[in-house]
């Protein structure tokens, strides 16, 4: 099914997630438009991985509801969800190791994009070029260094052929030229018209990308709206110099 520009793509409405006694999501609604860029911020421990796992289906929320173009995924597995066009890389990258970077790339589009022999292979080579790892694509995946692993799992997301791309804190630990080499790459996926949520602490490379902020705060969106606004907003602002966990 296509979807207009601009229609409703992932919409996570009243979510709560507890482990054991603790209360990680308390109520959150939160969405994403086809082609929209969601930039999402909030001190550390404040929910957004966890969010993020819900909205894939690696975590089953506690209540609350996940809808991918209006239709209920939240009983989903991931898996099933990721050939539905949603796909999410890790905060610490999770590559085969053992297997080279062309390896891990193919069983991403064999299995995350089902995709045939021939198909996973033009796939592969495609986000192979796409994420400017060519040179490196017969090292094996542990040999690489932090800019690779992080474009290793960039790779491996767009080779499912995602609609929704969903990158926790991808430019985390690089260099800034290193981490603007990234936002080129997520730039380029944006043009192809795939929607983009981004939890990142570096909110200057965030904001290259980012059309509208998320902020949350202790299982909670504390601010949503134009990045300035949510910059700014006084909330957003004490949320970070309380800064519990932070
Ligand atoms: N599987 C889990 N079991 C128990 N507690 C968890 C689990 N995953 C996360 N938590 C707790 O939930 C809270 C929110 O964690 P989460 O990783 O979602 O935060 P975050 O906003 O991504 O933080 P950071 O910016 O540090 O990555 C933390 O207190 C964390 O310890
Ligand atoms: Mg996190």
């Amino acid at each position: 099914m296509t979807l207009a520009a601009g229609g409703m793509l992932l919409e996570a409405t009243g979510i709560h997630k507890r482990f054991n006694a603790l209360v990680v999501l308390d109520g959150v609604d939160f969405s994403v438009r086809a082609n929209e860029a969601v930039g999402v911020v909030g001190p550390n421990g404040a929910g957004k991985t966890t969010l993020l796992s819900v909205l894939v289906g690696a975590h089953a929320p506690t209540a609350g509801t996940v809808r991918l173009r209006g239709q209920d995924v939240t009983a989903l597995p991931t898996a099933e969800r990721c050939r539905r066009g949603i796909v999410r890389t890790h905060q610490i990258p999770r590559p085969f190791s053992g297997m080279t970077v062309f390896e891990n790339v193919y069983a991403a589009a064999r299995h995350g994009g089902a995709l045939g022999r021939d198909a996973a292979y033009a796939r592969a080579a495609e986000s192979i070029a796409t994420t400017g790892m060519v040179g490196v694509a017969n090292r094996r995946a542990e040999t690489l260094g932090l800019i690779d692993r992080k474009r290793l799992e960039l790779a491996r997301a767009l080779a499912t052929g995602p609609t929704a791309l969903l990158l926790d804190e991808i430019g985390g630990g690089l260099t800034d030229a290193e981490a603007s080499e990234l936002v080129d790459v997520i730039l380029e996926l944006k043009r192809r018209g795939l929607a983009i949520v981004w939890i990142e602490h570096i909110v200057h490379i965030l904001l290259r990308v980012a059309e509208r902020l998320v902020c949350m705060d202790a299982g909670r969106v504390i601010a949503d709206g134009a990045p300035d606004k949510v910059m700014a907003d006084p909330t957003v602002i004490e949320a970070y110099l309380g800064g519990g966990a932070g």
